[in-house]
């Protein structure tokens, strides 16, 4: 071994070191607003071409668009798709608490996600989803495939809560997720309703716990109404006859704690 190739080897471990460890938690607050920038420089960087979102005094805005042209309904499905805007953060971490106060659109068949997921191939994810259909409710889910797993594990670990309060997905509410080492709690509006431990989710021997990758915040309005499964569980397809062309999802703040 000559000394390039000793100090290649030497720098590629130091290198490995230094990029392994998880991106530290961050507590941070921000509240959307007109003056609010998104990009690769700032908390947040808008996915999705600019004229699907709006920042607003009122929040961020996410907007779900009707498809052109004709859109046909058969068999419980909508033949074409509308294109939703997704928002996701520049940072990612391990574990901490995320609070996102939303209104979200009481139109069936659309989907409001706010979720923990990792960017890259590990699928791991922390979701809350708010389903138009269902303006009473919202759910929470896990995912954290196995390498064993013979099938995506779709709702094995989904739960569905009330709003409470007598309210509606369509008012503003403040959805959290608590993420330890070995533990979920989600919660509405400062309540915790449901806790998921690491040790709960072992299926065939395998666990499925997210719980080894850094997660990205990400926010995102879109549109269930195909393939069919997708549709019968977001209560889909959108009925554009009705649905306005542009149907939007406002997330007024993200707050990030640490633990
Ligand atoms: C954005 O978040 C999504 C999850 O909604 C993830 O699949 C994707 O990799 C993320 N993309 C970037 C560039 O952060
Ligand atoms: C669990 O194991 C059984 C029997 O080997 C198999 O049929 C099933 O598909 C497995 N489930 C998952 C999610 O991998
Ligand atoms: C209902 O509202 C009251 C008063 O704001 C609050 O204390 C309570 O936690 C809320 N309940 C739920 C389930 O959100």
């Amino acid at each position: 071994m000559n000394f390039t190739t000793l100090f290649l080897v030497l720098s590629t471990v130091i290198t490995a070191t230094i990029s392994s460890p998880a991106p530290a938690c961050r507590p941070s607050k921000t509240t959307f607003t007109s003056s609010t920038t998104l990009g690769p420089a700032e908390a947040f960087v808008a996915l999705s071409p600019s004229d699907t979102y709006e920042l607003t005094d009122n929040g961020l805005e996410l907007h779900l668009q009707r498809p052109e042209g004709t859109v046909t309904t058969s068999k419980g499905v909508n033949d074409k798709l509308g294109d939703g805007a997704t928002v996701n953060s520049t940072f990612s971490f391990l574990y901490g608490k995320v609070t996102y106060e939303v209104e979200a659109p009481r139109v069936a068949g659309v989907i409001t996600a706010i979720i923990l997921a990792c960017e890259g191939d590990s699928h791991d994810e922390i979701d809350i989803e708010i389903l138009g259909g269902d303006p009473t409710h919202w759910q929470s889910n896990s995912y954290s495939p196995a390498s064993s797993d013979t099938q995506p594990l779709w709702g094995v670990f989904s739960g569905v809560h009330s709003i409470g309060n007598s309210s509606t997905i369509s008012r503003t509410h403040a959805y959290s997720v608590k993420w330890t080492a070995d533990s979920i709690t989600w919660g509405i509006d400062g309540n915790d309703v449901r806790t998921l431990k690491k040790a709960d989710t072992i299926v065939n021997g395998s666990t499925h716990f997210p719980f080894k990758n850094p997660l990205l915040l990400s926010m995102g309005i879109w549109d269930a109404s195909n393939p069919l499964g997708t549709s019968e569980w977001g209560k889909g397809p959108i009925n554009w006859k009705e649905a306005p062309s542009k149907i939007a999802a406002v997330i007024k703040s993200v707050e990030v704690e640490c633990s």
